[in-house]
């Protein structure tokens, strides 16, 4: 019996989710059996039908025992039946406030084989990590609205920069572009959200000082045109989250497409983190290790859920995060280059035959 054991939540959710998410079961059950761990997996019914036939979005009883866990894979939320915001508000933002999970990660990596949408660029030129603040920016509903369907109606949507939320996130980035190639940029909009910016650029002044790493800065206008005009200037972006959120969409673009983009949403002192001060914040404010959240970028794609036709390969990518985040590197390398052999012939295959081949491929040791 493995001595190194975890518990995973599953979270399937909506649309395709459930189908790419059996995909990266599959392929971390593979590399458990090959790597010598065990990993348990406890299932959750939360998304569109549990919220239309109960009404529950993410009970309380449900938000504590996902604390509990050692990670969370979850596939995609959102309906068309279910109003905007009910389910991603109520789930997916619920749980990356709850849980503290201030860093969402997302590579932007172009694998060799797969077509890039930019002309005479390869995997050489795209290869970046982008580090997007995950709790705090506009997505913390901070506003409201008045007059409503009047003529003098109005709305306001406050975007939150506190100097503690802007700094963990710089200093978790810098410490990546320290493990890099030493290049941090910051990317905001300083020339019009002066309140914002100037915190944002202070603040990774400081750190990047602190942590020996060089910082560029870019707005996040010209950085949309960066990541496609010449996106090898980008190595590690660190950036608030609505234009993170925004980025990430172009880096998956500029990267092969959704189906292969992947994201960890961290709060970094959780199991396999590098526990420091401050890391860890539970869902009930105690000291206990907090979870990690590990998801596709893509959504639920309604429109081809059930088709067979959603690549499992993000979710799969996003479970090899996972195995890294939990200390398993050698498996979560293992799963990469097995996605890497895969990817270039998978087009043309069903989600699951793709699940299959990764499944099966997964080595029992990874090759130098
Ligand atoms: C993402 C998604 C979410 C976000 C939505 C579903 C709330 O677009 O993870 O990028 O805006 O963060
Ligand atoms: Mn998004």
């Amino acid at each position: 019996m493995a001595d190194r054991g975890y518990t995973v939540a599953s979270l399937p959710g909506d649309g395709i989710g459930p189908e790419v998410v059996a995909e990266a079961r599959k392929a971390v059950d593979a590399a458990s059996a090959r790597f010598g761990f065990r990993v348990d997996w406890v299932d959750y019914d939360l998304g569109a039908d549990r919220y239309l036939r109960t009404g529950e979005v993410l009970p309380d009883t449900v938000l504590k025992e996902l604390g509990e866990v050692d990670a969370i894979l979850l596939g995609a939320v959102g309906r068309p039946d279910v109003a905007p915001g009910v389910l991603e508000r109520g789930l997916l933002l619920k749980l990356r406030f709850e849980l503290d999970l201030y860093i969402n990660l997302r590579p932007v990596r172009l694998y060799p084989g797969v077509p890039s949408v930019l002309a005479g660029k390869g995997p050489q030129d795209v290869d970046m990590l982008v580090v997007r603040e995950n709790t705090e920016g506009p997505y913390v509903g901070a506003g409201g609205s008045a007059h409503r369907g009047r003529p003098a109606e109005m709305a306001i949507e406050t975007s939150l920069n506190s100097r503690a939320g802007v700094e963990r996130c710089v200093r978790f980035a810098a410490g990546k572009a320290a493990q890099r190639d030493g290049r941090l940029t910051l990317v905001h909009k300083t020339n019009v959200l002066t309140h914002s910016g100037d915190l944002w650029m202070r603040t990774a002044r400081e750190v990047a000082d602190q942590a020996g790493v060089r910082l560029d800065y870019c707005h996040v206008d010209a950085a949309c045109l960066y990541l496609i005009s010449d996106p090898g200037r980008f190595d590690v972006i660190v950036t608030d989250n609505l234009f993170g959120d925004i980025l990430t969409d172009v880096g998956a673009a500029i990267a092969g497409g959704l189906g292969t983009a992947a994201s960890a949403n961290l709060n970094p002192g959780g199991p396999g983190g590098s526990a420091g001060a401050g890391g860890s914040a539970g869902a009930g404010g105690s000291d206990r290790p907090v979870p990690s959240l590990f998801e596709p970028v893509h959504g639920s794609a309604p429109d081809i859920a059930g088709t067979g036709r959603a690549s499992p390969i993000a979710a799969v990518l996003s479970a090899g995060l996972m195995l890294d985040h939990l200390g398993e590197h050698q498996a979560a390398a293992a799963l990469e280059q097995v996605v890497i052999a895969v990817l270039p012939g998978a087009a043309g295959y069903s989600t699951e035959e793709i699940g299959d081949q990764i499944a099966v491929a997964v080595p029992r040791e990874v090759s130098a």
